[in-house]
């Protein structure tokens, strides 16, 4: 392979050339778009961090996503965001609460785009935590049972996957179990593994209003500085039964993604975040970067460590210009 035999430049002199030997293509086939839900009518309510992403009421939701389905997205990511928080989060679990209602609306409207909803209970806490707190502590057991409650009450409204994004110990195993239990064997699980405390979230937590109130994430999310843990986290997640593993944050664990990939050969997602989203806006807005191309080059990226769908909320724009 030495010069002059051998010249890598040969095969760059022309784009079609290089259409040719592209190892790696994203693909409208590998995207999953995220929602976020709000309570009224005819509410579409620009996130401030997150330009070009919207808070929708049911109403409005339907709308988009029946244009998002035109577009040949296969699935969307939901997260509900409701009025009233408590310290059970009882709003995640009620068979009207708001992502109770938003999943039959868009399966009565669109029933063919798939439908994951993320399971948690951040977002329905006053507090803000992911589980139940008592002490100052974040309890594991007890929290169980209210994500497998959660996760079945999402799925009887006609959900057609879960993820859950908590980070409690055994929620796969729970939430695998309840399903079964109910008839729902066929519903796959797409666990977020290994999931990071990150500060990618920041654009995330305004969106939805679950910044803890008091200390962080850190005794359930992942230590970012870990790769080995996070196999273990995806590990453990497959014994209990997931069937998709996620690495979250993307951009900045792109090895762990090509560890992921490599170890398990399962189908892996990884969720390009927020704070990955808003950082491409500001620079674009600046004039810094073109967004554009550096949104593609990072979706490559993440395809080429070895991801094989993205949960991204670039997904709507990506389609379009993939078209
Ligand atoms: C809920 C959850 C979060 C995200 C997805 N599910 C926030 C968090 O863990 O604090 C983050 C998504 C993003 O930043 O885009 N636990």
């Amino acid at each position: 392979m030495d010069f002059p035999f051998y010249r890598p430049r040969r095969l760059r002199r022309s784009e079609d050339l290089r259409r040719l030997i592209r190892e790696t293509r994203v693909s409208i086939d590998d995207l999953i778009m995220p929602y976020f839900v709000v309570h009224g009518k005819e509410v579409k309510e620009e996130i401030h961090s997150m330009p070009g992403n919207f808070r929708f009421s049911v109403d409005e939701l339907v709308k988009e996503i029946k244009e998002v389905k035109q577009l040949g997205i296969p699935a969307i990511l939901l997260f509900g965001i409701p009025n009233k928080k408590d310290e059970k989060a009882r709003e995640a679990y009620a068979k009207d609460g708001i992502i109770q209602q938003a999943i039959s609306a868009i399966k009565d409207s669109v029933p063919d785009i798939i439908v994951i909803t993320d399971v948690c209970l951040c977002g329905y806490m006053s507090h803000g935590h992911c589980g139940i707190v008592e002490n100052g502590e974040i309890l594991n057991d007890p929290t169980l049972e209210l994500l497998a409650k959660t996760a079945l009450s999402h799925v009887e409204a006609g959900a057609d996957m879960v993820a859950p994004s908590d980070m409690m110990d055994g929620r796969v195993r729970a939430i695998r179990r309840v399903l079964d239990e109910n008839g729902f064997s066929h519903i796959p699980i797409m666990a977020y593994s290994a999931k990071y405390a990150s500060s990618f979230y920041g654009p995330f937590r305004e969106a939805v209003f679950s910044t803890p109130a008091f200390g962080d994430r850190s005794s359930y999310q992942m230590d970012p500085a870990n790769s080995d843990e996070g196999l273990r986290e995806v590990r453990q997640d497959i014994s209990e039964g997931a069937d998709i593993v996620m690495v979250k944050p993307a951009l900045a664990y792109l090895d762990v993604i090509y560890r992921v990939k490599k170890e398990f050969s399962y189908p892996v997602a990884a969720y390009n975040v927020s704070g990955e989203y808003s950082m491409i806006k500001a620079a674009d807005k600046m004039g810094w970067i073109d967004g554009k191309k550096v949104t593609l080059e990072i979706l490559t990226s993440i395809k080429r460590a070895g991801a094989d769908m993205i949960l991204t909320y670039f997904a709507k724009q990506v389609a379009k210009w993939l078209r």
